[in-house]
């Protein structure tokens, strides 16, 4: 899958983990605007490409390349990355105890602006900014002076990645099963944000199992990670058949 001028463009990666083969051959690209959906069964390595682009210090990169819009983003730092403008939501939010939520996000947000040349944002005006997000992604302002997820439900810990995604306007979002266990007000806050950032020109790359949250976000392109490969390309009609068929469908069934 090639673009011409792709903001995230991957090449031939692959990942271990000690000794373990995750990703073998991984390429994409994505463009500006642009959203992949990436699609795959569990344990084929979907958060681990995601995590890898992060920067996440588990993820060994042996080969291959990851660059960002013309930046090398396998020779950065978490920090630069995320500095550079790449956003990954996690599967699994942590709990951050004893950081407050508001005090992160602010954290991360002026440290995102101070990249960009902008001014920081001083305690007033990112609490006016964050309630309002927060309000409307239907979670409580109570939610901003809490510690980082603790105590949260599991639909309010993706409720707070999206509001850290909604506040930090990535350049490259990746998000990963940010759909599951929300509530159908939390989905449809999901497809109204990435449409959003989408139209404001961020890249997207998005992790889900369910055609419904799929096909509202109406990708550009649908790929099929199996066992650390990109397995198949395709567009709505991947998807629908992958939901019809399984992952575990013969070649026969996928055409069906
Ligand atoms: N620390 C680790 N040690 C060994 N294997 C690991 C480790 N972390 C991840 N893996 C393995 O890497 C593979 C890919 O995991 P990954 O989390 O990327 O899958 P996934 O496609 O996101 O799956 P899911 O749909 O379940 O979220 C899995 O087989 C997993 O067990
Ligand atoms: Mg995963």
């Amino acid at each position: 899958m090639t673009t011409p001028n792709p903001l995230l463009q991957v090449r031939d990666l692959r990942v271990q983990i000690g000794d373990r083969n995750i990703l073998k051959s991984v390429s994409l690209d994505v463009s500006a605007g642009s959203l992949v959906v990436l699609m795959g069964a569990n344990g084929s390595g979907k958060s681990t490409l995601g995590l890898t682009l992060a920067g996440h210090p588990h993820y060994r990169v042996v080969s291959g390349q990851a660059h960002l819009d013309g930046r090398d983003l396998l020779a950065m730092n978490a920090h630069e990355r995320a500095r550079a403008g790449v956003f990954v939501s996690f599967q699994s939010p942590p709990d951050i105890p004893g950081v407050k939520n508001n005090l992160f996000i602010r954290s991360a947000l002026n440290a995102v602006r101070e990249a960009r040349g902008q001014e920081p944002l001083d305690a007033f005006d990112f609490l006016t900014s964050a309630r309002a997000a927060a309000q409307q992604l239907g979670l409580p302002e109570a939610m901003l002076a809490r510690p980082v997820n603790e105590g949260f439900s599991g639909g309010e810990r993706k409720r707070n990645e999206l509001l850290q995604l909604a506040l930090l306007q990535p350049r490259l979002a990746f998000l990963d099963e940010i759909d599951s266990g929300m509530d159908v007000d939390g989905v449809r806050a999901v497809v109204q944000l990435v449409h959003q950032l989408r139209a404001k020109g961020t890249a997207l790359v998005v992790i889900s199992h369910y055609l419904h949250l799929i096909e509202s976000l109406a990708p550009d392109t649908v790929l099929r990670l199996d066992q650390g490969c990109i397995a198949e390309t395709g567009g709505l009609d991947l998807a629908r058949s992958i939901a019809k068929t399984g992952f575990t469908r013969s070649p026969e069934l996928a055409e069906a």
